[in-house]
């Protein structure tokens, strides 16, 4: 191909700014899709993204309109996939810049804007849904010039529902897109931003090819991994896999090399190869790491093997998620699990309960802790309860976001009340528009893992966005807390809070636990120690007598009635000294009031 006639680009936006209708627009003058034919939101295809209306991994798509070649690459919508986005930003030469007008800039639109100056791109400012009646044009275009800190930015104005202004857009992604440059002679470079699990080709490489080319037959090389192997296929995205003799120096596409572990191809390594090999990577390469972690048991300890198969399957195509066996006191064998953020957990929670049918119960998740012992030894703590002994500890650190909260004026005060309490230190706050407001804090992500979005949205009244990056650690002060349920410790419940908050906190476990664990049969005891001593505890009376009489009383069809009811009741539950103990008093146990 002419690598002139080559763009490649993004879409950066807020979520529900109009992404996926953009590019629904784009497809139908490409002519991939009519109009009539295109499913709403043809980008998004997986069944639990479209329900929860969310994008979580790339696709890029090569349209042909006009003389030109168009690369979009989808960028994931949601801060637990950030990495990716930084990724899919590296493969391009611009972004549109896409700002609902009824809207304005929004934290995302911030946090992936700045993402894009960072890789230099070239920016096409577009604001979005003009069609409305409440549109404001004028001030999304203030907003986004002082974003852009730029005094003139001549935003393309659009309906992407109408088809208002696409053609526009069009040229200006065309005059200020740069083509890609780079040498096709040269030894091959190129970036894989994205990979995927096929089950006949193998691990499948999304790449932007930098410098030199690439076809079957060759053998390539993985820097990061040092993984080497033959190529089977390459070929683009269009609405399928298309395969193609080869792929040269600006363009966009896959390649297939008969891998089967999609860990050996991380997102963000170079692919080059393995005969004339690249004298250096494509830089800023670092390895994807989970974030959160939690145990998962199932409520049978017979579907202990199947649990394993079902997570060994949904690691093939997801090489963000870790897990290793574990055993609890309590619950016997189980997974220590990471994720990349709360979002990745519950989408692995949600498909192993509908793809493959298991009843599980998840624990509360956690940041992981870096420990230095005093006798020099350093330990990653992925599991409060194997935190080591206090009276060993000499150093103990946390990991840290950079979040960034954009709310109306007068929401302001409620949001630093709610950073500060959060142990968040304000770095920077400004007017981004005559009523809406800029904060960045730096915070311990476990008080974002915390509810804090939930929070935020409540003293907010739902009006704040907000947007995180990951900093890296920093010291921290922190406590043991543990639960005892009727004597017994329950050490699936342990967790670490500030020593500053761990009375509160436990106080609150306890007060939550009461709430969430139904009554029993016997009288439950909820003792919650820390600090080495107990500090809350709660007690459930038992369900009274004649509730019991009237439940195993009566006709047949009802006894019959109350059996099935129970045993539905039974889902997400385990027993434990016992003690039924459900799902929710996991999910409950950290929640403020
Ligand atoms: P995520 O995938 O969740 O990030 O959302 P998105 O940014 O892809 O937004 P999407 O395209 O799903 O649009 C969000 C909502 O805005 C949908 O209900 C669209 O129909 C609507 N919408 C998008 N563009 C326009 C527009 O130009 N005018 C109007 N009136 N509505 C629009």
């Amino acid at each position: 191909a002419d690598r002139s006639k080559i763009r490649n680009f993004s879409i950066i936006a807020h979520i529900d700014h109009g992404k996926s209708t953009l590019a629904d627009r784009f497809l139908e003058l490409s002519g991939l899709v009519r109009r009539d034919k295109l499913q709403k939101q043809m980008l998004d295809s997986m069944d639990l993204e479209r329900e929860r209306g969310i994008t979580i991994k790339s696709h890029p798509v090569r349209l042909h309109i006009g003389d030109y070649v168009f690369n979009l690459i989808d960028t994931p919508g949601h801060v637990d996939f950030s990495y990716e986005v930084s990724r899919s930003l590296a493969a391009c030469e611009g972004a549109i810049l896409l700002v609902d007008a009824t809207q304005g800039v929004e934290a995302q639109t911030v946090a992936h804007a700045y993402k894009a100056m960072e890789h230099n791109l070239a920016i096409v400012p577009v604001i979005n849904k003009i069609d409305l009646p409440s549109a404001d044009v004028e001030g999304t275009k203030r907003a986004m010039s002082q974003l852009l800190g730029k005094d003139d930015i001549d935003p393309v104005l659009v309906s992407a529902k109408e088809g208002i202004g696409i053609e526009e857009l069009i040229d200006r992604l065309v005059k200020e897109i740069p083509a890609p440059n780079g040498d096709e002679n040269a030894p091959l470079q190129a970036l894989v931003f994205d990979s995927f699990y096929d089950t006949y080709k193998g691990v499948v490489s999304v790449v932007r090819i930098f410098n030199g080319q690439v076809r079957v037959g060759d053998r390539i090389r993985f820097w990061a991994s040092g993984l080497e192997s033959e190529v089977t296929e390459v070929g683009v995205f269009s609405l399928k896999m298309v395969p193609t003799e080869s792929l040269e120096a600006g363009d966009v596409g896959y390649v297939a090399a008969n891998i089967r572990d999609i860990r050996e191809v991380p997102v963000g390594d170079t692919m080059t190869s393995a005969v004339r090999p690249a004298d250096a990577p494509i830089p800023g390469f670092s390895a994807m790491k989970p974030m959160v972690f939690a145990s998962i048991y199932p409520t049978e300890n017979e579907d202990f093997e199947r649990l394993r198969e079902s997570l060994k399957k949904l690691q093939l195509n997801d090489a963000a998620l870790v897990f290793e066996p574990e055993s609890s006191e309590a619950f016997g064998p189980g997974f220590r699990c990471g994720f990349l953020g709360l979002l990745h957990m519950d989408i692995i929670r949600e498909r192993l309960e509908r793809e493959f049918d298991l009843d599980l119960i998840l624990t509360s998740p956690n940041v992981e802790y870096h420990v230095l012992t005093r006798s020099g030894e350093y330990i990653e703590v992925r599991n409060p309860s194997q935190f080591p002994d206090f009276s060993e500890v000499e150093l103990v650190e946390e990991p840290y976001v950079r979040g960034t909260v954009v709310v109306p004026s007068e929401y302001v005060g409620s949001v630093i009340q709610l950073c500060e309490g959060r142990r968040g230190k304000m770095l920077h706050m400004e007017y981004i528009s005559q009523q809406r407001v800029l904060l960045e804090y730096d915070l311990p992500f476990a008080e974002i893992i915390t509810d804090f979005y939930d929070q935020l949205k409540s003293v907010t009244r739902g009006y704040a966005s907000f947007d995180y990056e990951h900093i890296g650690f920093k010291e921290a002060d922190v406590d043991k807390i543990e639960v005892f349920i009727n004597g017994k410790k329950l050490d699936a419940l342990t967790l670490l809070a500030p020593k500053s908050e761990v009375l509160r906190v436990a106080r609150q476990v306890a007060s939550n636990l009461k709430h969430t664990i139904p009554k029993q049969l016997v009288e439950v005891v909820i003792q919650v120690k820390a600090g080495g001593r107990i500090v809350a505890r709660e007690t459930i009376k038992p369900l009274r007598k004649d509730v019991l009489a009237k439940c195993y009383g009566g006709d047949v069809s009802r006894k019959k009635k109350l059996l099935e009811k129970q045993k539905a009741g039974k889902k997400r539950m385990r027993q434990f000294n016992q003690v039924d103990i459900p799902q929710e008093a996991f999910l409950s146990v950290l929640k403020a009031d």
